[in-house]
């Protein structure tokens, strides 16, 4: 028996392959949603732009844990990119996606066109305050936070998970849906997950694909730099000063800095001690045409 399909298949249910469905229009999710429902299923939804790397996989398995039901969405959302972003050259790798998620078990795979999040005359948006304000990513990226956040409304409204997973590696992200479902009324939870990482500390992305051999050997500076900046907080060394020093090693390996800096975990606002914690060490910066961000636990 396939406990994910209620299917009799003689083998066991670990030994045969489960092609998650691939959903790409409204009313056929909704049909699936409440087969789901009427069972008393827990759902959980992951978020993703696809070229799924290990990082995304996590997060899979992280559903897979709390939820009976794991929704993947594939969309790149196009109203989280700028005139001048990477929309156009964005990875798209769709098989290989659905190859990773058939190897987890997924199962369900919302893929919805451009024209059903977006139909002829769109015009509503999501404008997020507070963590969506705090001088980081949105200081950099204007117009990012209102479509991230569109984006998620949409897709928590459309998939009405009692779960949703995001990375840590997107902090303020997680922080603007994480107010964004208290705002709205939302019955999801959002939960975090940890940020993986290379082994020599480089924060899995879609866009270290960008990066040419000479600068990803440089890459993960940016993590050594927030790593030994929390040490330094962290054994009450005046923050401007270990800012300072993280920032420097930054730009000496060959970086761009946007931002570096540590602020209060759950607000985003800027933290003056360590007492005032919990704090996060957050970074982006720019190495040749790529943007890295990255932050740490202080
Ligand atoms: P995307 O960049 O595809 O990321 C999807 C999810 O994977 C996000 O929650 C992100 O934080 C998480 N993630 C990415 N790299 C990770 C890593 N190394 N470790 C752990 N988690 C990681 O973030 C987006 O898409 C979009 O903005 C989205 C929320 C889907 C809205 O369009």
């Amino acid at each position: 028996m396939c406990l994910r399909c209620n299917a009799m298949t003689g083998l066991s249910s670990r030994s045969k392959p489960h092609i998650p469905r691939v959903i790409r229009g409204l009313p056929a999710l909704r049909f699936a949603l409440a087969r789901w429902q009427a069972r008393r299923h827990k759902i959980a939804l992951v978020p993703t732009m696809g070229a799924l790397h290990a990082g995304h996989l996590a997060l899979v398995r992280l559903a897979q844990r709390r939820a009976d039901r794991v929704i993947v969405s594939i969309f790149v959302n196009p109203t989280q990119f700028a005139p001048n972003e990477d929309l156009t050259t964005y990875p798209r790798t769709f098989a290989a996606d659905i190859a990773a998620l058939t190897a987890l078990r997924a199962d369900l795979v919302w893929a919805p066109s451009a024209e059903t999040m977006y139909p002829s005359g769109f015009a509503t948006r999501v404008v997020p305050e507070g963590p969506g304000t705090a001088g980081l990513e949105d200081a950099f990226r204007p117009h990012f936070f209102t479509g991230v956040a569109t984006v998620v409304a949409k897709l928590l409204i459309q998939c009405q998970p009692d779960f949703a997973v995001f990375g840590e590696k997107d902090y303020q992200q997680l922080k603007v849906v994480t107010r964004l479902a208290r705002d709205l009324g939302l019955k999801t939870r959002i939960v975090g997950a940890p940020t993986v990482r290379e082994k020599d500390g480089l924060a899995l992305s879609s866009r270290n694909a960008y990066l040419s051999p000479g600068e990803r050997e440089a890459a993960p500076a940016l993590h050594r730099a927030l790593a030994d900046g929390a040490k330094k907080i962290a054994a009450e060394t005046p923050i401007a000063a270990a800012l300072e020093e993280a920032r420097a090693s930054v730009e000496r390996a060959g970086f761009t800095l946007d931002y570096l800096e540590a602020r209060h975990a759950d607000t985003l606002q800027p933290a003056g001690s360590y007492k005032e914690g919990p704090l996060r060490l957050l970074v982006a910066a720019r190495i040749g045409k790529t943007r890295l961000i990255d932050n740490v636990a202080i």
